[in-house]
Order: structure tokens, then C-alpha cells, then sequence
């Protein structure tokens, strides 16, 4: 498998799918609505999207359902980006290679362009409920009993995973998941960091959003709770990976490559694993989570070449 044009092709894919589900009509909200285009056509990796839809993919998923939900996460990651960028967070003026929403927009229109995008998560995941198939031929005689056994059976079993489904996004965003991070991250700048508070800050702020990626395209195909239990240790070490490989890439990447100001950790006093282990250890400590990621879709039985294609290519990124 070609990892780049594979990797573009979901880029693509998702980029298409995220485009169609913002909002279209506007009227004196048109602001806020602008705002929103602006952060997340911007462009960024994609990687939580590409991430559920590769899952979703591995365990056979292959219906649109999980296109709300591919639309849904990228909102909530762009409304996280943001906050975390405005003045009373990191104060960072650049994100994506454009001047953050907060400078073009002003920063009330900013909030409120992060809040509309979570709200809008919602309200987008949600059609996936028009998506269920429906039983309507239930009625018909010529459909044997067989057949519309096995119907009802999709369609009760399809539902049951929206809604979990539903419940994951609400949640691991949510103060049990992101904000718990963002909260951790923010309250204890500038101190002595424990593991402990460390780990908290990089599961939660980063390794959540990540977390659900993965699960929801794993539950909206249906997959086993062993495999589900498995795609979460895979998100698990994903998750911290890309947290400590951002740490790396704000001492070492230029401003060009990343799009967003380099250093800013510094500039906001924070403690990271960088700042606690330094860059080699740090760029060990990737490797060694890549590497857990990597076993544990070895131990599975699907083929899962594009995920790990995705999780070598994660050590690697300059952006
Ligand atoms: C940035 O996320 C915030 C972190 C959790 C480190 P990304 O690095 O995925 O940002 P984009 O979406 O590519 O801009
Ligand atoms: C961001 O962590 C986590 C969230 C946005 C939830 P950082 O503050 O390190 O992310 P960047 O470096 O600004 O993208
Ligand atoms: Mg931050
Ligand atoms: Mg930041
Ligand atoms: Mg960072």
C-alpha cells in the first residue's frame, strides 16, 4: 500500500464529508458562521477523522452512518483549537498557517464561533439517526419472516450504536475527558509536574478527543468488545505519542512547517515531557508507545496496513 496516496484519498474523502455538513444558510449569525469556515477549511491533518474512518473501515463498517460523526469530531477538535489558542489560554496568533479566528475575528466572536462548532457537533452527529435503515417493509407479505427478523435485527442493532456512539462524543470531550485536560493543563502551568499530573493532562487534553475517534468508528461498525477493549489501548498510546510528539515539534519544528507559533510552551511556562525528559528520551518514548500501538493491531485479526502505516507516519510528522 502507497501510505501518502491512500492517506490523501482519506484526506480527501473526509475533507468532502466535513465541507458538506457545516451549516449553508445564514442570516445575522453570518459572523460567527465565517468564523467557523475559516478555522476549520484552514486544513490541519484530519487525523481524528482519518482515524475513525480507518477504523471503521478495519471492522468492516461500509454505510455513510459514520460520516455525521467523521464531520461531528472535527468540529469539536476545531472548537478546541480555537480556545486553547485565545488569549486567556495559550494567546497563540497563528494555527493552521493563518492568523488564529480570535485576531480576525475579534475574541468574542471567536468563543462564540468554538462554542457553535460543539454545539454544531451535535446537532450533526445526530442526523446519523436518519441515516438507520428502517424496517418499513414490515408490513409486506412477500418478505419472509426470516428476512424481516434478520432487517430488524440491523436496524435495532445500528441504533444501539448511534446512540453509544452519541454518548462517547459527548463525553470524552466533556470534563471526564478534554476539558479535565485543558483544565489540568491550565491550572498547573508553571509548576512541578508529578507523572501523575502529567499523564492526566496528556490521556485527557489530547489522548480523549483521539480515544474517541477510534471508538466510535470501531462501535459504529459493530465491532466485538474484546476488539473494542483493543482499539482503546491502540488510542491510548496514539494518543500519547501525538502529544509528546507536538511537545518535540514546538522546540524543533520551524513555523512553517507547523502553521502555528513554535516555542509557545515556553512563552506559557509549561511543563512537558520534553521540558521533564528532554528530546531524545521523548523521541524514545514515542517510539516505544508506536511500537505497543503497532503489537497490539498485530494481535488482532484484521488487516490493519493502514493503521500502522498511519502510527509509523504519526513518528515521523514535521507538522
Ligand atoms: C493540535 O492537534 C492539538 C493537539 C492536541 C496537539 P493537531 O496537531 O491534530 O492539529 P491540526 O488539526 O493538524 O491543525
Ligand atoms: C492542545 O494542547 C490540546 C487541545 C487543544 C485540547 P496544546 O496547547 O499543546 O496544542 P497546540 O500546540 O496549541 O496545538
Ligand atoms: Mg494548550
Ligand atoms: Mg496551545
Ligand atoms: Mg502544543
Amino acid at each position: 500500500m502507497e501510505f501518502k496516496e491512500e492517506m490523501s484519498r482519506k484526506v480527501a474523502y473526509v475533507d468532502t464529508v466535513i465541507s458538506e455538513y457545516m451549516p449553508q444558510e445564514e442570516s445575522f449569525q453570518k459572523t460567527v458562521i465565517d468564523a467557523m469556515k475559516y478555522t476549520i477549511s484552514a486544513g490541519g491533518k484530519r487525523i481524528r477523522p482519518v482515524l475513525m474512518q480507518a477504523v471503521y473501515e478495519y471492522f468492516g463498517g461500509t454505510e455513510c452512518i459514520c460520516e455525521p460523526f467523521i464531520a461531528a469530531i472535527e468540529m469539536i477538535h476545531t472548537y478546541s483549537l480555537i480556545h486553547d489558542d485565545l488569549p486567556a489560554l495559550d494567546n497563540d496568533d497563528y494555527r493552521r498557517g493563518r492568523k488564529t479566528a480570535h485576531v480576525v475575528y475579534g475574541e468574542a466572536m471567536a468563543i462564540l464561533a468554538g462554542d457553535a462548532l460543539l454545539n454544531y457537533a451535535y446537532e450533526t452527529a445526530s442526523k446519523a439517526f436518519d441515516l438507520i435503515p428502517e424496517s418499513l417493509w414490515i408490513e409486506e407479505e412477500r418478505v419472509s419472516d426470516e428476512d424481516k427478523f434478520k432487517m430488524l435485527k440491523i436496524e435495532l442493532e445500528t441504533r444501539k450504536n448511534v446512540e453509544h456512539a452519541m454518548n462517547l462524543l459527548a463525553k470524552l470531550p466533556g470534563i471526564y475527558g478534554m476539558i479535565g485536560g485543558q483544565v489540568a493543563d491550565v491550572e498547573l502551568t508553571g509548576t512541578r509536574l508529578s507523572d501523575e499530573q502529567l499523564t492526566y493532562i496528556y490521556e485527557n487534553k489530547t489522548g480523549a478527543l483521539i480515544e474517541a475517534s477510534m471508538l466510535i468508528g470501531a462501535i459504529l461498525a459493530g465491532a466485538t468488545d474484546a476488539d473494542v477493549k483493543n482499539i482503546q489501548d491502540v488510542a491510548y498510546d496514539i494518543g500519547m505519542a501525538f502529544q509528546i510528539q507536538d511537545d518535540i515539534l514546538d522546540e524543533t519544528a520551524t513555523f512553517e512547517e507547523l502553521g502555528k507559533p513554535i516555542h509557545s510552551d515556553e512563552k506559557n511556562d509549561k511543563v512537558t515531557y520534553v521540558t521533564i525528559h528532554g528530546i531524545e528520551e521523548s523521541k524514545e518514548e514515542v517510539k516505544r508507545l508506536s511500537n505497543e500501538a503497532i503489537t497490539i493491531l498485530d494481535s488482532m485479526n484484521g488487516d490493519s496496513t493502514f493503521l500502522k502505516l498511519l502510527v509509523q507516519y504519526l513518528i515521523h510528522r514535521t507538522n
